[in-house]
């Protein structure tokens, strides 16, 4: 078999995520009717680390269904949301003239959006769940970068490459993996993500392929472009369940009893 392609790879994510942005209609993750009334999307640590945006031009990179960048709007900013995918860039046009909220959607790969979007934002936003679909970290660093306005910041919320090493075995955390091997991942999927494992959404069956990234890769890709790195942090709390010894912390994210490893960080970078 001819093996694919960096682009052949991405386009089968873009087909994946078509089918599951529709599915993520019914996802508790995405909760769209909560959100619809007035619920903001933002989890605790992307609320902190964004902080005040209001009167601020924003731009969100691979923001799906568009729930995080209309709750960005909501909070008093002028957001910009961009995704590969067209099904969840529809939902997300739908979402905002349904709701009534001002917010621009652009279709478009992450490397080529240069070629569609001009302009720079006092701040640039990814949040859960994006880096990881990305073959090329230096040029996400180089695109994500060029939007970030002199003095504006880009500002990442992620899931911790370590809990990549982790599986539960029996109820407890056991190492099943390198950090630094097994980099590219490739999985057929017939479900997607949802708030707990149990309730995750059934999807036609796709393909999903991701690469994995150190906190040190994503944060040098960022310096080597010329960013300053103003702030990085490490939390034990994730925005949903991804190992079934996960326990709902009340503050509608994820722990694993003892707070054993990190399960998220983010990055606060300036130009
Ligand atoms: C797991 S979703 C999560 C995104 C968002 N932070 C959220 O919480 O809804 C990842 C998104 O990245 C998008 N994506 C994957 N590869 C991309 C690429 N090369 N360019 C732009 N978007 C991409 C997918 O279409 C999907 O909407």
């Amino acid at each position: 078999m001819t093996s694919m392609s960096d682009l052949d790879k991405i386009s089968a994510n873009q087909e994946g995520f078509n089918l599951r942005a529709r599915a993520h209609l019914q996802s508790s993750y995405y909760d769209v009717e909560r959100f619809k009334q007035g619920y903001n999307m933002l989890r605790k640590l992307e609320q902190e680390e964004l902080g005040d945006v209001s009167g601020q031009s924003l731009l969100e990179l691979q923001c799906h269904i568009g729930v995080n960048s209309l709750s960005l709007a909501r909070m008093g900013a002028r957001v910009t949301g961009t995704d590969i995918s067209d099904e969840a860039i529809d939902i997300a046009r739908d979402l905002a003239e349904e709701l009534d909220l001002d917010a621009k959607f652009v279709q478009a790969n992450l490397y080529d959006l240069p070629k569609v979007l001009d302009g720079e934002f006092d701040r640039v936003f990814t949040g859960y769940g994006t880096l990881s679909f990305l073959p090329d970290i230096r040029g996400w660093a180089e695109v994500a970068s060029r939007y970030v306005k002199p003095g504006g910041t880009l500002t990442i919320v992620e899931i911790h490459p370590i809990l990549n090493l982790f599986d539960s075995v029996d109820g407890e955390l056991r190492v099943t993996r390198s950090l630094f091997e097994s980099r590219q991942v490739h999985h057929e999927m017939s479900a997607s993500y949802a708030d707990r494992i149990e309730d995750e959404v059934a999807v036609e069956t796709h393909s999903i392929y991701g690469w994995r990234w150190t906190v040190e890769e994503v944060v040098n890709a960022l310096i080597d472009v010329g960013m300053t790195i103003e702030r990085l942090r490490e939390v034990p709390y994730d925005a949903r369940q991804r190992l079934p010894l996960m326990v709902p912390d009340g503050d509608h994210n994820w722990r694993i009893p003892g707070d054993p490893i990190p399960l998220s960080f983010a990055c606060v970078a300036r130009r």
